[in-house]
């Protein structure tokens, strides 16, 4: 795909509008995971070292047009200056009017404004014409490194890109896209894909547009159990997207017309309630007894998955193995994560769950992508571009 990009223009002098996706977890006015401002700091260093100042941007959680204390970014300005080593970040209590265009004005080259959540106006995501103008008269060009909201047609993310000569996409979308166009285009085979997590329903999509591709499927986790119950095996007490199982049925069948490798859990972990001093214990076979809960892989499963991380070339992974939130049922999950760091082939790796699973293995720098987006990843692997992409093409 190609993209317009950082690399392509020049910055020294300019003041930039820099949208970033800086929606993180804040607690208590602290930022709990700095994931996705680390996943920022390459465009940032590079466009300051050009010699432009930035204006930067982003939401944070869904406000729904009013201002909501609790999702103000001030925090993530002071994390964002520690990250880059003490430097100054100023903070625009709003993200327009007079008084934020004075200080973006004065900006200096090296210099950085990070504006006030977006989404305490709802024009934001109205995707208003006059809202983006606002936006856009603030700088000289334009450079997006959201990638986590490139799904959503925004004011800051789509129609601002009509009012500036110079756009650009920054080093993360580059990222993100090359890896995920990898999957899509020629991956090397055999691809495996590894789904696990719950809502089965939005992954439906992306699953549909992937069994093209792969060739050996593995299930966990709710998304497994609502496979299960396609298949009309006992899942006792199980967790299960009810409203997902006829997708669940369709995609089996699809999975057998192609002819694909398909698997659910040979066994599970079984509890009598979801908590770490339920009863548990691992079953002999693939349904779950009545009144049992199903929380994680068993050990049959998890060597049975290992076996076939071992044979692939390229993997994807979306989604944990089971109630991953407890240390007991986080152990087929961990495995995995393990497994595919060592393999040492092609891997993506997307969900909290699963890309935490991957950093507690201490493997996180043996995956090939870890990706930032959640419902952007999915929307790209389904459609093979996003509309703040498509914007950002040559
Ligand atoms: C995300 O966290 O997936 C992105 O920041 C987009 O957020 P949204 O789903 O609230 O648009």
């Amino acid at each position: 795909m190609e993209l317009k990009t950082i690399e392509d223009a020049g910055y020294a002098g300019k003041r930039v509008f820099l949208r970033v996706d800086f929606n993180v977890p804040i607690e208590k006015g602290e930022v709990k995971d700095d994931t996705r401002i680390r996943a920022a700091l390459p465009t940032i260093e590079y466009l300051l070292k050009q010699g432009a100042s930035l204006v930067i941007s982003s939401h944070l959680g869904r406000p729904k047009g009013k201002a909501v204390p609790e999702m103000s970014l001030k925090p993530v300005a002071e994390k964002l200056s520690s990250l880059l080593g003490g430097k100054e970040v100023g903070f625009a209590s709003d993200c327009m009017g007079d008084e934020v265009k004075k200080s973006a004005q004065s900006l200096k080259a090296g210099e950085m404004l990070l504006l006030e959540n977006l989404r305490f106006h709802g024009e934001e995501e109205e995707g208003d014409e006059g809202f983006a103008r606002r936006l856009a008269s603030l700088a000289d060009c334009y450079v997006n490194d959201a990638f986590g909201t490139c799904h959503r047609k925004h004011a800051s993310i789509y129609g601002i890109t009509k009012l500036f000569d110079s756009t650009a996409a920054g080093y993360l979308i580059q990222k993100e896209v090359f890896a995920l166009s990898k999957l899509l285009e020629n991956p090397e085979k055999p691809f495996l894909m590894i789904l696990g997590g719950a809502k089965v329903a939005d992954k439906i999509g992306m699953v549909k547009n992937l069994l093209g591709k792969i060739d050996t499927l593995i299930t966990g986790g709710v998304m497994a159990y609502t496979f299960v119950q396609a298949k009309n095996w006992e899942i006792g007490a199980s967790k299960v997207e009810h409203d997902a199982v006829p997708l669940a049925k369709e995609i089996i069948k699809e999975v057998n017309k192609r002819h694909l490798e398909f698997h659910t859990p040979l066994d599970h972990i079984i509890a009598d309630r979801i908590s770490a001093d339920s009863h548990h214990f691992a079953t002999e076979r693939g349904t779950v007894p009545k009144n049992w809960i199903g929380v994680d892989i068993g050990p049959q499963a998890v060597e049975e998955y290992i076996d076939c991380i071992k044979r692939a070339k390229t993997i994807f992974w979306n989604g944990p193995m089971g109630i991953y939130e407890i240390e007991e049922f986080a152990k087929g999950t961990e495995a995995l994560a393990k497994a595919i760091g060592e393999a040492g082939v092609f891997s993506v790796i997307g969900g909290g769950d699963s890309i935490a699973a991957v950093n507690k293995a201490g493997v996180a720098d043996r995956i090939s992508h870890i990706c930032t987006g959640g419902g952007a990843s999915l929307e790209f692997l389904e459609k093979g571009t996003l509309p703040g992409i498509e914007v950002l093409k040559r």
